[in-house]
Order: structure tokens, then C-alpha cells, then sequence
């Protein structure tokens, strides 16, 4: 047995540090997992999954602010080979600064914990602030990469990779100028394309959509607030002045060609995808929040899948709620980034609030086809983002694994979870020797 970190109860604490949101106080791994029902034969590779793990003594100040902690597990031949956890070993984990005096930034800097993204056989643990993390597939840290020397910009925890392609779109964003680079990977790892953006002014953009043919980007009112961050919490605030927009650029075309589309006011973190249909229209699927942060930035309130269209020459995008619970994490099968999909997945809350606990505990799958939710229900358990994972290379959008960790509530324990994607059924519940907390984004890398 290894120490664990017990869950505080403290009430007073921030949700980011009760509950299964608490971070574990060190590194494990064990190995031949013990299985209820059976771990596909197709499934050989590894689950990744990066989130804010404070080390002990720390006390972040904000949920997004933790240092980067890796889980891992090894699937192969019809077996859990292994689970262990990591800190990503930054330079922010051994206490450095990412600015100076001054507000400069050290992009070699910062707490890479938000998602793990492979791509041309790297692994890169990634946060918005910083550089790539190069991680092994057995999650020890090899170090920060600038693409030899081009990244000059922070790099987006949500890059887009195309299935067409191969080539990672991504992007940076600063309070400083300049405030929005975006920029292309080359499916051979090459920084190959270089933008600035002209948002008009110092806003939080989490993540961007990607299409055949665009790249578009969330210029939305939560803007770089002085006094927060003078305070060292999150330094952005809702603002009821700052205009809602989407910038849409051309594939391949320079950035004085953006065209600037708007928005009622609310923030997204996350989409789902985005795909352009056959008479040029733009769709753009996210989880999306009335507005986010106008007290503080300690609490969130609720984000419900909806639907932007942007028709040929619009200025403005038509926006359609498509439900009424609240769900974050929205994930698809990956193989049609930028395309059109049927299905997304993301865990959902009990009722119609989240309320202050942030405890997802439904995995709700959506038919954009039909506007028929189906869901599964985890009762007295926490869920984290599920990840897709095709049952074969060929197989069909819907035929595919889901899989995520799962907290139990009532035993302080957590496994992972490999369903059905079409029905939600169990398919293998992998017992984890220690609780996992509650993180942000992962991945399935196949054959790593
Ligand atoms: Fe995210």
C-alpha cells in the first residue's frame, strides 16, 4: 500500500481541492490489473489522461493552476498491463516563476496540465501558458520543444489534428501582443505556418475549431483583468462590453483575410467539433455558458451543448440550444475532426445545475441526427471526459470504445471504464490500486 493523501472535508475548502477533486500526495504503479468483464482484444496502446495535481505544500489558487499529473494505463492483448501516475516534472513544479518582474514570459515554463495529445509519435503534455512537454509513453518527462526554434508563442492545450492531413492546427493567445498566433505542425512534427490573429483585445481562448477547409477562432468577452491578476488568481474577468466573435480564416490563406463573425454574449471552453456542410455553411458544436467568471473566477456555472451556423456571407452566426442539462468535456470519435459527425459523448450533472461541487456523474451520448440524447448513469460515482476509440480502423463512427476514469463515491476508490459506445454498456471496469481525481483531458495513443 502507498500513502494516500485523504480526501479533505474541510467545507471551507475550494471544490478544486475537496471531494475527488483532492490531488494524491505521490507516484505509484502496479501492474496485471484485475478485471470485471473483458478488455478488447483490438485495444493495444495506451490511455493518457492529464489534470491539476497541486504536490503537497502547494496550494494553486485556482483549479486551472495545479501542477500537471499524468495517469496512465497500458492496455494489450486483452489485458490492463499496467496503471501508474506521474507529475509532469516541469520547471513551474520545482518552483519557477513563468514571468518576470516585468510580465515577460518563459514559455519553458509552466504547469502543463491540462491535456496529452499525441502526434507524430511524440506525446505532448500540454497547458495554454507554455511549450509542449514531450512525455514517454510510460510517462516520465523528456522536456519542452519550440519545433526547432519557430514556436514563439504560448500553445493551445487543444490543438486539432486533421485525419486528412495529419498536420496539428494550433494555436497561442497572451495578454500581451501579440495577443493570437496560430500556427500549423506538419504531420512529420514541422512548424510549417506562422499567423497573428487580430482579436481586439487580450481575451481567454481555450480552444478553436477546425474544418476542412477553416480554422476558427472564439474571440469571446472573458477578458485580462489587471486587478485579478494582481490578486495571483486567474486573471480574467466576463466583460459586458467586449463583443462576442468568431474569426474564421481560410486554410492555408494569410490572416489579413479573416472574416469576423458575431455572437450574443457567453464563453465556450470547449467544442465538440465543427464541420462545414454542403452549401459552404459552418457548424460548430460546443459546450457553452451564458457567461463565465463575472464575480470571480472561482466557480463555474453551467455549459449546455449548442450549435453555432455560420451561412455563406453571415455576419452574424445562427445559435441553437440543443439541450437543457449541463455537460463539459464534450468528446467524438477523432477521426472526424473537422468533419461531420453524428455522435459526441460528455458527462453530464444529476440535475439541471451542476451546483458548486462540479460532480458529473452521466455519461450522456448524443445523435446530432435525431436530437435524441441517450445516458448512463454512474449513480454515487464521479466521472471524468471519455475518450472514443475506434473498435477497428474501418470500423463505423458509432462502433468504437468509450473509456475514462470513474471515482466511487461511497468506497473512495476509482476504476477505469471501457463502454460501448453505441449503448453505454460496460465492457471491462478495470480496478485502480488509488483514488484518481478528477482531471481535465486525455487521450488513447494506439500502438505507443
Ligand atoms: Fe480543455
Amino acid at each position: 500500500m502507498t500513502m494516500e493523501l485523504e480526501v479533505p472535508i474541510q467545507p471551507k475548502l475550494p471544490f478544486y481541492l475537496r471531494g475527488n477533486y483532492a490531488p494524491v500526495a505521490d507516484e505509484i504503479e502496479s501492474f496485471d490489473l484485475k478485471v470485471e468483464g473483458a478488455v478488447p482484444e483490438g485495444l493495444d496502446g495506451v490511455y493518457l489522461r492529464n489534470g491539476p495535481n497541486p504536490a503537497p505544500g502547494k496550494h494553486s489558487g485556482h483549479w486551472f493552476m495545479g501542477d500537471g499529473m499524468l495517469h496512465g494505463l497500458r492496455l494489450g492483448g486483452g489485458k490492463a498491463h499496467w496503471y501508474r501516475n506521474r507529475w509532469v516534472k516541469t520547471r513551474a513544479l520545482e518552483g519557477v516563476q513563468m514571468r518576470d518582474q516585468f510580465g515577460r514570459a518563459d514559455r519553458t515554463v509552466g504547469a502543463s496540465n491540462t491535456h496529452v495529445v499525441p502526434h507524430n509519435g511524440q506525446i505532448y503534455a500540454l497547458v495554454e501558458s507554455s511549450f509542449p512537454m514531450r512525455m514517454s509513453p510510460d510517462l516520465e518527462t523528456l522536456g519542452t520543444t519550440d519545433f526547432g526554434g519557430k514556436l514563439d508563442s504560448a500553445f493551445t492545450a487543444h490543438p486539432k489534428i486533421c485525419p486528412e492531413t495529419g498536420e496539428m492546427h494550433a494555436f497561442g493567445y497572451d495578454w500581451q501582443a501579440p495577443l493570437l498566433v496560430y500556427f500549423v505542425i506538419d504531420r512529420q512534427g514541422n512548424y510549417i505556418q506562422r499567423e497573428e490573429i487580430a482579436v481586439a483585445g487580450p481575451t481567454m481562448i481555450h480552444d478553436f475549431a477546425l474544418t476542412r477547409n477553416h480554422a476558427i477562432f472564439m474571440d469571446l468577452p472573458v477578458v485580462f483583468d489587471i486587478e485579478r491578476a494582481m490578486k495571483g488568481t486567474m486573471p480574467y474577468a466576463f466583460s459586458d462590453s467586449y463583443p462576442a466573435r468568431l474569426g474564421i480564416l481560410k486554410r492555408g490563406r494569410p490572416s489579413s483575410e479573416t472574416r469576423w463573425v458575431s455572437l450574443k454574449p457567453n464563453y465556450v471552453f470547449h467544442v465538440s467539433n465543427a464541420y462545414e456542410e454542403a452549401d459552404g455553411s459552418i457548424v460548430i458544436d460546443v459546450a457553452r455558458y451564458d457567461e463565465m467568471w463575472r464575480a470571480n473566477s472561482g466557480a463555474f456555472d453551467d455549459a449546455r451543448m449548442h450549435r453555432w451556423t455560420v451561412r455563406p456571407g453571415a455576419s452574424a452566426a445562427v445559435e441553437t440550444p440543443l439541450d437543457d442539462r449541463s455537460i463539459e468535456f464534450p468528446r467524438i470519435d477523432e477521426r472526424l475532426n473537422g468533419l461531420p459527425h453524428r455522435y459526441a459523448y460528455a458527462p453530464m450533472g444529476a440535475g439541471k445545475s451542476m451546483g458548486v461541487d462540479q460532480e458529473f456523474s452521466l455519461l450522456a451520448r448524443y445523435d446530432m441526427a435525431t436530437g435524441k440524447r441517450t445516458e448512463r448513469d454512474f449513480g454515487q460515482a464521479v466521472m471524468s471526459e471519455f475518450v472514443h476509440a475506434p473498435k477497428r480502423a474501418d470500423s463505423a463512427e458509432d462502433d468504437g470504445w468509450l473509456m475514462g476514469f470513474v471515482y466511487d463515491k461511497p468506497n473512495n476508490t476509482s476504476a477505469f471504464h471501457i463502454l460501448d459506445a453505441a449503448t453505454l454498456e460496460s465492457q471491462a471496469k478495470i480496478h485502480l490500486p488509488r483514488r484518481v481525481p478528477q482531471g481535465f483531458h486525455g487521450s488513447w495513443a494506439p500502438g505507443l
